[in-house]
This record gives C-alpha cells, structure tokens and sequence, in this order.
C-alpha cells in the first residue's frame, strides 16, 4: 500500500521515518533538524557511530522520543541539473532504506521528498522517482505500507498525480 500525506514527518507512527540527511550524519536544518529535535539528543550520540554516508546510502537508528520506532537516515544527492548521477543516486536512496527496513522486518515507512529541499532537486522529477521505487518494491512486498510524507499541499499534489498516473 503506498499513502500520500500532508504534513510533519517526524509525527507519524511508523514502523520507520526516512530522514534527508547529510553526509556526516549529525544533523542539520529542514527535515533533519526537526527529526533531531525531536527525537531527542540521544539520537546523533547512536549517529556519531555510524561513521556517516555517502550520497544514495541508508542507515539505521533508533527513533528515540519519535513515535516512529526507527529512523531511517538517507543522503540524496545535491542538484547540480541533473547530469552527475543525481537520478540515480537519488533512486539508491528509496531502494537502500527500503531494503533496510525489509532486512529488519518494518511493516510501514514514511518518506519525505528527499533532497527536494536545501539539496534543490526539482519535486517533479525527484516524485517521479521515488513512486517508482516504492510502486517496485511493492509488488514483491505487498504487505509493508510506504508513506509519503509532504510537507505541502503542493508537493502532496505531485506525488498524487503520478501514483494515479
Ligand atoms: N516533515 C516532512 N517534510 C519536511 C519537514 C517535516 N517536518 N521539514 C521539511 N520537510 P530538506 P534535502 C520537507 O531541505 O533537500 C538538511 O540541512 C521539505 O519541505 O529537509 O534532502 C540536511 O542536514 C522538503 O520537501 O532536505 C542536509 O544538509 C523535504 O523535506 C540537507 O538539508 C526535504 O528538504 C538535505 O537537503
């Protein structure tokens, strides 16, 4: 089952929320900062072990002070206009963490629109995939529910128009 909602991420009971993070992993602003904050400072002190990620990868964590029970830290790609593997990497992104929640079990995972924030990846494209990814990985795992989470109605239109389409 794949779900679009409006609203805050970090206040869904989910099984697992995806962060947008960056490469160190310790937090940030946007999306990151919110989880952080209210997750509590217990979550970068699980971060610092992780030694960070590259742009595409996914990493585990507890959730801490979230409802959700884990947290998911992706890293999308920056835009640079489309031609340095940005696609890809950002397609790596849903795979890698829904692979990870598939490893661990989890039944239900919330998305926000990765990298389309400070990272400046058009939400049209960056939509486009992500249904992709999660329609794909749907069909072998019917029964996990996948959110996506947006933070406006706008983005909320987006993703509805091409998980109809
Ligand atoms: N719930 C759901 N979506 C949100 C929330 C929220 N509470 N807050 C923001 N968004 P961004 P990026 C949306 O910038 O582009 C950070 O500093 C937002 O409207 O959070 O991947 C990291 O540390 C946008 O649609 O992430 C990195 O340095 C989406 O989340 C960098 O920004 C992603 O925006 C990552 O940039």
């Amino acid at each position: 089952m794949i779900q679009v909602v409006e609203g805050d991420i970090t206040l869904l009971d989910v099984d697992a929320i995806v962060n947008a993070a960056n490469e160190s992993l310790l937090g940030g602003g946007g999306v990151d900062g919110a989880i952080h904050r209210r997750a509590g400072p217990m979550l970068v002190e699980e971060c610092r072990t992780l030694g960070g990620a590259r742009p595409g990868e996914a990493k585990m964590t507890g959730g801490y002070n979230l409802k959700a029970r884990q947290v998911i830290h992706a890293v999308g790609p920056v835009f640079y206009g489309g031609r340095r593997g940005e696609p890809e990497l950002l397609a790596s992104c849903y795979r890698n963490a829904l692979a990870l929640a598939d490893r661990h079990g989890l039944r239900s995972i919330a998305f926000p629109a990765i990298s389309t924030g400070a990272y400046g990846y058009p939400i049209d494209a960056a939509a486009q995939i992500a249904v992709r990814e999660a329609r794909a990985f749907e069909k072998t795992h019917p029964e996990v529910r996948i959110v996506f989470c947006c933070f406006s109605p706008r983005d909320a239109g987006i993703y509805r128009r091409y998980l109809a389409s």
